[in-house]
């Protein structure tokens, strides 16, 4: 058994509006927290408790994630003022115990933990680093290890020359940590953990660990919270957490498969729930509207007569008829859409 410690301090500005208010780990992906996602996958692995060091919206965190999930623990730790990703392990090193899984709470992925801990303790790591091979590479910290696996740099963002290769491995935002490595540390101070606590613990017994041919996607943006539905919905994923749920459907109206509608919505006559579309719970879909590749959360309330095609909508917002939306739009927390209004061709 092994305690996680999962980093949530993140304001995730990339995903505004969407994380205006809601800290990323909440945000619906196929009606359940994301945050759900990474639990399963630690749960797989044998972590039994996960401390959330958190800063941002911490009690919609609380209030959603509450004290367990499916039997594991969870844990608070609330951070004044953020602290960087170096800060906030610093802050949760007191409640670690033995080796501890660290992770950034906005990678969704299946990397083996569990073959990780094998290579940390058979090398006698006291600082393991996930790395995954990705060829776009330039907006992603890239890693160089020896033949041990032993590491030798870290480059943030590097461009193509600095590299030399078209193939890179990267900081997954995976580690395996001994607590006291942390002791170089001071309390209180903002560290970045990438820039500058691991160039420190280069040739001390620290380690990357690759993984090839796994799923990883770093949840940072609204493109990607929709890439991640999708590779939900069509597989590309090993787990799927979404249920059926009861819902209306007028006369007429179609829903194509895979789709996913939230419990209590009510699609009205002769709309058209296209292929790719999630929407949640309490929505309500106008007659003859269409809608594609579209992420509806809570309490969406779409008109008549509407078009509607790869955008994403926050609870609480409301689409007058007529309105036509096709560039993947992302409309804010309880949003007024005039009639008429449209966006694109
Ligand atoms: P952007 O603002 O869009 O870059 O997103 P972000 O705020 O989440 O930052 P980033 O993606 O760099 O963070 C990586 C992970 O570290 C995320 O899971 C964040 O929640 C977390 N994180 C970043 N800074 C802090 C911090 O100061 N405190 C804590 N507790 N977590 C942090």
């Amino acid at each position: 058994m092994m305690k996680a410690v999962i980093l949530v301090g993140g304001e995730g500005t990339r995903l505004r509006p969407i994380s205006l208010m809601m800290p990323k780990p909440v945000v619906p992906v196929l009606n359940v927290p994301m945050m759900f996602y990474i639990l399963e996958w630690l749960k797989k692995h044998g972590v039994d408790e996960a401390i959330m060091v958190a800063c941002y919206l911490p009690h919609i965190l609380n209030q959603v994630l509450k004290n367990s999930y499916k039997g594991m623990k969870i844990k608070y730790i609330y951070e004044d003022a953020p602290l960087g990703t170096g800060g906030a392990i610093k802050r949760a090193q007191p409640y670690m115990k033995g080796t501890t899984v660290v992770i950034n709470g906005d990678v969704v992925t299946d990397f083996n933990i569990t073959k990780m801990l094998k290579f940390h303790k058979e090398s006698k790591s006291r600082a393991t680093v996930g790395l995954y091979p990705v060829q776009n590479y330039s907006s992603f910290g890239v890693v160089d290890t020896g033949l041990n696996g032993s590491i030798k740099r870290f480059l943030e963002k590097p461009s193509r020359e600095e590299v030399g290769t078209e193939k890179a491995y990267i900081n997954a935002g995976i580690y395996l940590l001994e607590p006291e490595v942390l002791d170089i540390m001071e309390k209180g101070r903002k560290y970045s953990v990438e820039r500058d606590v691991f160039p420190e613990f280069i040739g001390n017994g620290f380690f990357g660990f690759k993984q090839e041919y796994i799923y990883w996607l770093d949840m940072g943006t609204p493109e990607r919270l929709r890439k991640f539905s999708t590779d939900i919905m069509e597989g590309n994923y090993p787990l799927n957490l979404s249920e059926n749920e009861k819902f209306l459907k007028e006369k007429g109206a179609k829903v194509l498969k895979p789709s996913l509608i939230g419990k209590g919505t009510k699609l009205r006559k002769n709309c058209v729930i296209g292929l790719l579309n999630v929407i949640g719970k309490k929505c309500e879909i106008g007659e003859n509207s269409v809608l594609e590749n579209c992420i509806l959360f809570d309490d969406v309330k779409v008109g008549k007569d509407c078009t509607l095609k790869n955008t994403i909508i926050c609870s609480g917002t409301e689409i007058k008829d007529n309105v036509r939306l096709t560039e993947n739009s992302v409309l804010g927390p309880c949003s007024k859409i005039t009639q008429y209004s449209k966006s694109g061709a």
